[in-house]
């Protein structure tokens, strides 16, 4: 390559969506030749940002410029032409097809190879070339994950990218995987290309960029030399500094008590039939809040459906307000005292199909007194809906309508209200405010509160971390499956929660040395061992 690698400029981009901005006045650099890591919490924009870059979305205000001019781009297949090549979380793959007549599938009359040979061979050389090892004549559904990337990533160099942008590429991938796909990023910059890495992993950024921007809250919360910065500047830049820790809940808990959800060393398999969660132990207690920490994929869904028993426990134990739960499915939590709201509310929590009315009554239809002698009482249910709704202030709703119907907001409203009104000791909440207004956050926080007020213990989980500040009396995270760090309210050190959600390990960079209360004699295992779980049979849910 003999052209000098090429730049992008961005100025102040912006993208909303219903009216939200996910990214808001965004200016970020790309120097030729760089490999610029972008990074931020769940939800900080960095996808739309990308989409916005490789011609998938159309900005509403701002400008891009590649090598100072400037561009605007109608479709990924525009910003191609323009030498941008995005390589998405979710492969956009045909499984029935070849690795090459993927790469060139949408290809024009005139760049496309003559046949398919030949196009097996253009492929094979340039996956020779950069290092993308890969069988051009394989099928995908044959090929790994890792194995998949390396096709969309030889499909973007194959187009000619001379920009690539790779969304969260080591999200899905093995140890090993990832650190031939940075050799494979090395030789790209070698040759010319510019990167951007997208990731929220601290560890991986650090190592592999020359420049990093985080954004947070869809605005660019500040660009730096890697060299010249430290984990824990760029977790305060991800996190925010400890504005969270100054307006705490103050309400005092009530007395804590005895002990109503206790783990010890669960360990659960993922969908793909490797471990989820390994030796997870800690309990929560009756008037204690503990919330879970953590970016989404590091096993949290995993572990909540296993406390909830819609996933088998692979091994170790769980106990529900006394009752050993390990084996006892869904009813058998719910029976032993836990109330579950969770994350996917139209999925688990809820028949989007059926009215209200069903649904509120979904976890007791079989019951005195909605029903009698297995005949179904729609008077009493109406009743019961009633009550839970004045209760919850749940609105939006109208007699027989199909809750898909409902806002988000409500919807989770009356979920809480269906849970909360069982006769529960614990309750489960899987990121109980996400997609709410403020508003409904607030209501659904002050509601979970109250279950502690009132003498419960509650487990939630979410990935806005400020909410888990604002509500926990006690602080995990979790990391790669583990709990990696725990605090009480007094040891809480909010950049070292922040480092652990990143897989940094806060004792090393941490100024005032050790004095934080963290298990690290537990950390992340960077080689799952598959063989050590057992091969539980699926999840019935
Ligand atoms: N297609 C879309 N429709 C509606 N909202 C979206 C869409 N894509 C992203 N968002 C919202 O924009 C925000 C930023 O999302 P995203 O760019 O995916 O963040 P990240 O990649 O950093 O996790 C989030 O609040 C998300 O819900
Ligand atoms: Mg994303």
């Amino acid at each position: 390559m003999t052209t000098e690698p090429s730049r992008l400029e961005v100025r102040s981009l912006t993208k909303s969506f219903y009216g939200v901005p996910a990214i808001d006045s965004v200016d970020f650099d790309l120097r030729g030749g760089e490999i610029h890591g972008l990074l931020g919490e769940n939800g900080a924009g960095k996808s739309t940002l990308c989409s916005v870059l490789s011609g998938l979305y159309r900005p509403d205000t701002g400008t891009v410029s590649i090598d100072g001019s400037p561009v605007q781009f109608r479709s990924p297949h525009d910003a191609a032409q323009h030498g941008i090549g995005m390589v998405y979380q979710h492969f956009r793959l045909v499984d029935s097809f070849t690795v090459a007549q993927n790469i060139v599938l949408g290809l024009r009359r005139g760049t496309r190879p003559k046949s398919i040979r030949q196009a097996e061979s253009m492929v094979g050389d340039l996956a020779d070339e950069y290092g993308l090892h890969v069988d051009p004549t394989a099928r995908i559904w044959q090929l790994s994950v890792g194995e998949q990337q390396r096709v969309e990533i030889l499909k973007q160099l194959f187009r000619g990218a001379q920009i690539l942008i790779l969304d969260e590429p080591t999200a899905v991938l093995a140890p090993q995987e990832t650190d031939r796909l940075f050799e494979a990023v090395s030789t790209m910059v070698g040759k010319g290309h510019s990167v951007v890495l997208v990731s929220h992993k601290m560890a991986e950024t650090m190592q592999y960029t020359d420049r990093l921007t985080v954004l947070q809250r869809g605005r660019n919360a500040g660009t730096a030399d890697t060299a010249n910065s430290t984990p824990a500047d760029v977790a305060k830049m991800m996190f925010g500094d400890s504005r969270a820790a100054d307006r705490r809940e103050v309400t005092t808990a009530a007395d804590v008590g005895e002990t109503v959800l206790s783990l010890s060393d669960v360990c659960v398999t993922g969908d793909s039939g490797l471990a989820a969660v390994t030796d997870a132990s800690f309990e929560v207690r009756r008037g204690q809040v503990v919330g879970v920490a953590g970016v989404a994929g590091n096993g949290q869904r995993e572990l909540q459906e296993a406390i909830a028993g819609l996933r088998p426990i692979a091994s170790g134990s769980l106990e529900v307000a006394g009752t050993d739960c390990t084996k006892t499915g869904p009813k058998g939590s719910a029976k032993a005292g836990l109330a579950f709201v969770p994350e996917d509310r139209l999925g688990v929590g809820l028949a989007p199909g059926l009215p209200l009315e069903h649904n509120m009554a979904l976890k007791n239809h079989d019951r005195s007194p909605h029903s009698r002698f297995g005949v179904l009482s729609s008077s009493a249910i109406a009743k019961t809906t009633k009550r839970l709704v004045e209760a919850f202030d749940v609105r939006g709703n109208r007699r027989g309508m199909r809750v898909s119907l409902m806002s988000g907001g409500n919807l989770q409203k009356a979920i809480l209200a269906r849970e909360l009104t069982e006769g529960h000791d614990v309750l489960l909440a899987a990121a109980p405010t996400r997609g709410l207004d403020m508003a409904a956050a607030e209501a659904v926080r002050a509601h979970i509160v109250d279950e502690r007020a009132a003498g419960r213990g509650v487990l939630v989980f979410s990935e806005d971390l400020d909410e888990i500040i604002h509500m926990s009396d006690v602080v995990l995270v979790m990391f790669k499956g583990q709990i990696v760090g725990s605090f009480t309210r007094e040891s809480l050190d909010v950049d070292a929660v922040g480092l652990l959600m990143t897989g940094s390990d806060p004792t090393v960079v941490s100024p005032s040395g050790s004095s934080i209360e963290i298990d690290l004699t537990e950390a992340p295992d960077e080689t799952l061992d598959v063989a050590t779980i057992s091969t539980a049979e699926e999840a019935t849910a």
